[in-house]
């Protein structure tokens, strides 16, 4: 018995070490993924808004109040509503930025401005890579 259960003892460390692994942060292949969101945004002191908004600061932003961007009505409401930009909300936007913007309303029980669609033509499904993107975009954002 004590032989198995430090066997299975060694097996558990090993998957949970592992899966830690596979879940850690990367900023510097986040940086490489930045580059599919830079169709479309710009992020570092100097950005511009561009088709979307610029993304310095965004962690900890209320959403759709970057200066000078003309949001969506849904992206925008999303944010008078309550939604700030963390890395936990913004890891469920990205694989779904329409369906995200949606639920966030109707569970705050705003399903009448749940309509229309947001400008964000653009999904990231990829766990690693978003985990990874976060990192990169947190160094453009103050600390929370
Ligand atoms: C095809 C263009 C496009 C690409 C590519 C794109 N976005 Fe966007 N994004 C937008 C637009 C446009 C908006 C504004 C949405 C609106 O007004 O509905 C936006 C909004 C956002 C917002 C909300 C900002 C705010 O101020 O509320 C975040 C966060 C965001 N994008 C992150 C990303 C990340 C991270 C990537 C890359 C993984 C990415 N986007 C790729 C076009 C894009």
């Amino acid at each position: 018995m004590p032989v198995k259960s430090a066997v299975f003892g060694v097996v558990a460390a090993a998957i949970v070490f592992s899966s830690q692994a596979a879940l850690a942060q990367d900023a510097a292949k986040g940086e490489q993924v930045f580059k599919q969101c830079m169709t479309c945004h710009r992020i570092g002191p100097d950005a511009k808004n561009l088709v979307g908004p610029v993304l310095t600061g965004v962690i900890g932003r209320q959403s759709g109040t970057a200066p000078g961007f003309a949001y969506s009505a849904l992206n925008k409401a999303a944010g008078e509503n309550g939604l700030v930009w963390s890395d936990e909300l913004i890891m469920q936007y990205l694989p779904d930025p329409n369906a995200f913007l949606k639920k966030f309303l109707t569970d705050k029980g705003k399903a009448d401005l749940a309509t229309g669609s947001t400008k964000m033509a653009f999904k990231l499904a990829d766990e690693q890579q978003r985990k990874d993107v976060i990192a990169y975009i947190n160094k453009f954002s103050e600390k929370k």
